[in-house]
């Protein structure tokens, strides 16, 4: 008989008999491989290992099979967390990791994804949490000298180089984790199902027959996977529906602090982020982000103002730098870091429009300090009045932030949760903030005046009158 072949779009995984240049479900252009899906002939279950040897910390008894009841009657409702104790990742987990959970990490290669793991093992296996780590990436020798550099009991983390799935379930089997690491997703396959490991069949049937295991045994499982910008390698994006939590690492390659970003959680708030520096020892959270992202702000320059946005359930203070110039010749440019280009133009019509100040013959880059993306229309304000300080190069009060969306008619539109953002602005020592009239709140923190903006053209008079 011959192998039946599907289509499988390597960005979300719908499948499709048909090939097309562009994937019918999410929209993605030339993402659809051609992969076989017929199962091999013997379907094998899982060994049920009885000789099992509980080691340290392994939990021991029979596996219950459940069955159906009323929720009253379910006991243990309340909720365990084991915590890492790496503040910033326990926070964007929901407060810690729950037993019986998927956790998908996403990242580029490079990024520090199977630091932060081996780390998260070292630290489990301090507070005697039994783990698992495999790794089909890297050899033992290579893990081995990562753990060394690492603080932590890193050296006592259980490895395993694995890739085939059927392995890594007996060796978890027999060894029962509490948490479990793949390292990554994407070097794993099963012979059962034709094809190489990574195509998107695989990668889901593996990570689906983990999800499997990670609820019947109560073991938490991480998934690394890899983000590749196009290739034959499945995205995790095929998998977000399959796991419980997805966290993206995000950063520019250069820097060395790193935000973790949590896409979906099925136990705690999505959207969430958490913010580490590379160190020589490891990943270490940064308990106070606004003032890493500040860190390297140069006051008495002009084009720069800072912005008080709100990070899933936190308040975060980040520097927004403009810069415009003639254009030299052709079309002006404008080039945009962290920052939507279609909300710049924006922005520069209404400018042009309601302030008077004409950007057709200029260049602008917007630039976002420190890797971050700017998302919330709150700042726009300080957008506006970075692009105009650049403009006339006639710096801003370095001790201000700004808040606020502008509207087409370039008036000052007020945004949510003004009073925390003023908090943390006054925690970080700013005595200045604009923000719309109508936001401005009966009491303001200690050692902070706030400044009510009507309209775009009342901050101009406000800034360089
Ligand atoms: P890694 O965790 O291997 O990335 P990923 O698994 O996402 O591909 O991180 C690799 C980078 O991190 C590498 O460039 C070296 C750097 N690094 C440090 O700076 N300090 C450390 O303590 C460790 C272990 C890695
Ligand atoms: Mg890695």
């Amino acid at each position: 008989m011959a192998t039946k072949t599907l289509f499988f779009c390597t960005d979300c995984g719908n499948e499709s008999i048909r090939w097309a240049g562009q994937c019918s479900a999410c929209g993605a252009w030339n993402t659809l491989v051609e992969e076989p899906v017929r199962k091999t002939t013997k379907g094998r279950t899982p060994r049920r290992d009885t000789r099992r040897s509980p080691s340290r910390g392994a939990r021991t008894g029979p596996i219950e099979r459940p069955t159906a009841k009323p929720l009253h009657e379910v006991i243990g409702g309340e909720e365990t967390r084991w915590k890492t104790g790496l503040d910033e990742l326990d926070f964007v987990l929901g407060g810690g990791i729950v037993p019986g959970s998927l956790i998908l990490i996403g990242g580029e290669p490079g990024i520090g994804k199977s630091t932060i793991l081996l780390q998260v093992a070292a630290r489990l296996e301090g507070m005697d949490h039994s783990t698992l780590y495999i790794s089909g990436e890297e050899s033992a020798a290579q893990v081995r000298l990562r753990a060394d550099r690492l603080e932590g009991k890193a050296s006592d983390v259980v490895f395993l180089g694995e890739t085939e799935l059927e392995a890594i379930l007996d060796e978890a089997h027999d060894l029962r984790p509490e948490v479990l690491i793949i390292d990554s997703i994407q070097t794993v396959y099963t012979p059962d199902l034709e094809g190489a490991p990574g195509n998107v069949s695989q990668v889901r049937e593996c990570a689906a027959q983990l999800q499997r295991y990670a609820k019947e045994e109560g073991t938490a499982v991480f998934l690394v996977g890899h983000v590749t910008k196009g290739g034959t390698v499945a995205g995790p994006k095929t998998l977000e529906h399959i796991v419980d939590t997805v966290l993206y690492f995000e950063g520019t390659g250069d820097l060395d602090h790193r935000v973790l970003r949590a896409t979906k959680n099925r136990f705690g708030r999505a959207d969430e982020i958490g913010v580490f520096q590379m160190t020589g020892r490891g990943l270490i959270p940064v308990a106070n982000p606004s003032e890493l992202f500040l860190g390297e702000r140069a006051e008495g320059t002009s084009g720069t103002a800072v912005v008080a946005t709100i990070e899933g359930s936190r308040p975060l203070l980040v520097e927004v730098q403009a810069l415009s110039a003639r254009a030299s010749y052709g079309a002006p440019q404008r080039v945009t870091t962290g920052f939507d280009r279609q909300r710049l133009a924006l922005l520069l019509a209404v400018l042009e429009k309601r302030a008077g100040i004409a950007f057709g013959e200029l260049d602008v880059f917007l630039n976002i300090v420190g890797g971050v993306k700017l998302v919330e229309t709150a700042g726009d304000l300080a957008i506006a009045a970075a692009l105009a300080s650049s403009v006339f190069d006639r710096d801003l009060p370095g001790d201000a932030i700004f808040i606020g969306e502008i509207g087409l008619g370039g008036e000052v539109r007020a945004v949510g949760q003004v009073e925390r953002r003023l908090a943390e602005a006054a925690r970080m020592g700013f005595r200045r903030a604009y923000l719309p009239a109508r936001a401005v709140p009966p009491k303001a923190p200690r050692g902070l005046s706030v400044i009510g903006i009507r309209d775009i053209a009342e901050l101009m008079e406000q800034l360089f009158r």
